[in-house]
């Protein structure tokens, strides 16, 4: 008799290991409106239990917070005393959004001393400015997940870079996504013009509306990151990894299958 196939993994199973995170992401994630996969969301979290594991500690901080679901799970990840800086032109669909995210807010358990929300453009926004909002204190993590132009990419990634705490995390959207194939450019642009910042892992998307997440850090922390997350995440890690040509890093996935060849 042949051994059963392994249950197929789904981003139900992937826990960040913070019970707030986790407890949102079974009963609330998928009922907040929004385009961040379920199983990125787990890992992100994850990561900000990492950093909370090693001592780092600081605000996150999202551009693009549209209605809520993402930002709110990293929300359920500070430690005591730490913010979340939601960041969005709020103008889309329509102007009532804004109102969306603040009752999603306070449903899924984020008050509003957790939380600072941010009418704002990022297209014109300084990093003291930023910075300024969050009281002097550098964002451990931000997710960047605004306009998907290569242009407002590179933009979004200086502000970002010029903020970030040194052990901080950013994390990008969409990427490898077939309707936006220019921020590959942007990202491929960014590493030359600051060779201290590496790309520590690659989120799988679960679908084309739940896209591909890349997870970049300094390199100074990538082999601290790097063992936590396989430690954390090993049944995710598909084998062959990705080549950024010469740095390698993790590719995490829901599918680890590699092509059957004779
Ligand atoms: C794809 S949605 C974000 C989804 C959300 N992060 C989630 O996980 O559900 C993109 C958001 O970026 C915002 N946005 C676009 N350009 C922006 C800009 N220049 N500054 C701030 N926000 C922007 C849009 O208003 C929109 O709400």
């Amino acid at each position: 008799m042949s051994p059963p196939e392994p249950m197929p993994l789904t981003s139900a199973t992937i826990r960040s290991g913070i019970p707030a995170v986790d407890r949102y992401l079974d009963t609330g994630y998928a009922t907040v409106p929004g385009m961040s996969s379920r199983f990125a969301a787990a890992i992100c979290c994850g990561l900000l239990r990492m950093q909370s594991e090693f001592g780092v500690t600081g605000p996150v901080a999202e551009v693009g917070s549209f209605e809520g679901r993402f930002f709110i799970a990293l929300a359920h990840a500070l430690a005591g005393g730490e913010t979340a800086l939601g960041i969005d032109l709020f103008d889309w669909p329509n102007p009532e959004v804004i109102d969306r995210f603040e009752a999603n807010c306070l449903k899924h358990g984020v008050p509003v001393e957790r939380r600072i929300t941010w009418k704002a453009d990022s297209r014109t926004m300084k990093p003291e400015d930023l910075l300024a909002k969050l009281g002097g204190r550098r964002p451990r993590f931000i997710h960047i997940d605004g306009e998907h132009s290569r242009a407002a990419l590179s933009r979004d990634l200086e502000l970002a870079t010029s903020v970030l705490a040194p052990a901080g995390i950013i994390v990008l959207d969409d990427m490898l996504h077939p309707g936006y194939p220019t921020l590959m450019v942007a990202v491929h642009e960014y590493l030359g013009r600051h060779p201290d910042m590496c790309v520590l892992a690659i989120i799988d998307r679960e679908t084309v509306v739940a896209a591909t997440k890349f997870v970049l850090c300094r390199t100074e922390w990538f082999k601290r990151y790097e063992e936590k997350l396989l430690e954390a995440y090993k049944a995710n890690v598909w084998p062959l990894g990705a080549d950024f040509e010469p740095h390698w890093c993790l590719v995490l996935s829901l599918d680890t299958r590699l092509a059957e060849i004779v």
